[in-house]
């Protein structure tokens, strides 16, 4: 039988590191500290071509860019029909404004907040690099004459910032629940949900470059075959050991929650490190 409804058929991890955008803008992916780095997302691109979404429900985390101390949502959905790369202080990066999928977002947004989960509706924001390196790492630069990313983006802001922050167990019920939604709305959309940020990285303090390997991989094994369980490890663990903006990773629960309960193909699994300060990982599941 033809389908009728939205379905989310794979999910994408990884990093936003923003020196990484800054190595694409300006031309130096080849260079030897970055090739190794950008050799890892070769397969990913060319996956992305071959999957490609109708929508990206991209779950990121904001840095003081759109909000502030004056405002800290927890959970924030995007429902505008564009938003523009923000200038996060060297002038904003050279892509493409993102396009949005305002119907399909006001229809999360309903099921969701329904569903006993807060969320703040943002009908004006900038995007900073958590949400322009993820899509420039799956998508590379898109050709002048065709300016733009390959298919609509729904941005979803999580506080990873400013404590308190979300529980990962939270997180991955949220992903349940933006399933849920997904899976409601009445057009054959093929959706892509995407958790950024992490891995381990400390940016601040006497830990300054933290990077804990093993606790990452760690991390990307239980992510892949028991989420849930993983999802019940504190805030605490993440700071101690993955440093303190290693707490970014609670977003790939949320991507995760929002997969199928049967068990996904591994299509592309990657870990470099350092790229700037922090721990890079990447994965692709695909939903069976
Ligand atoms: C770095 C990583 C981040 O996640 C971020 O938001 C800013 C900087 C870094 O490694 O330099
Ligand atoms: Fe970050």
């Amino acid at each position: 039988m033809e389908r009728t409804s939205a379905r989310i058929t794979a999910s994408v991890y990884t990093s936003h590191v923003p020196a990484i955008g800054a190595a694409i803008d300006q031309g130096k992916t080849h260079e030897p500290y970055w090739q190794p780095l950008f050799a890892g997302y070769e397969s990913s691109k060319q996956w992305l071509r071959d999957n490609r979404p109708d929508v990206i429900f991209l779950v990121y985390n904001d840095h003081a860019t759109a909000f502030s101390l004056d405002l800290i949502p927890t959970f924030a959905i995007g429902t505008a029909a564009r938003y523009q790369p923000a200038d996060e202080g060297w002038g904003p990066r050279p892509v493409p404004a993102v396009q949005g999928h305002p119907e399909l977002a006001a229809h999360i947004a309903h099921s969701v907040i329904q569903d006993d989960f807060d969320l703040t509706i943002v009908n004006r924001m900038d995007v900073d690099h958590g949400l322009t390196v993820p899509l420039s790492l799956m998508c590379g630069q898109p050709p002048k004459e065709a300016f733009a990313w390959p298919c609509p983006v729904i941005p979803f802001a999580v506080n990873v910032v400013q404590y308190p922050v979300p529980s990962g167990r939270r997180c991955f019920n949220l992903g349940r629940a933006i399933r849920k939604a997904v899976e409601s709305y009445d057009e054959p959309l093929n959706v892509q949900i995407w958790g950024t940020g992490g891995m381990s990285h400390q940016l601040q303090g006497p830990r300054a470059g933290l990077i804990n390997r093993e606790w990452d991989n760690r991390f990307l094994d239980r992510l892949i075959s028991e989420p849930e369980a993983l999802a019940q490890v504190p805030h605490i663990d993440y700071v101690r050991e993955a440093g303190s903006e290693g707490i970014e990773l609670v977003m790939w629960l949320i991507a995760r929650g929002a997969m199928s309960d049967n068990a996904p193909v591994v299509k592309h699994r990657f870990y470099h490190v350092p790229a700037s300060n922090t721990a890079v990982g990447h994965l692709i599941l695909e939903n069976t």
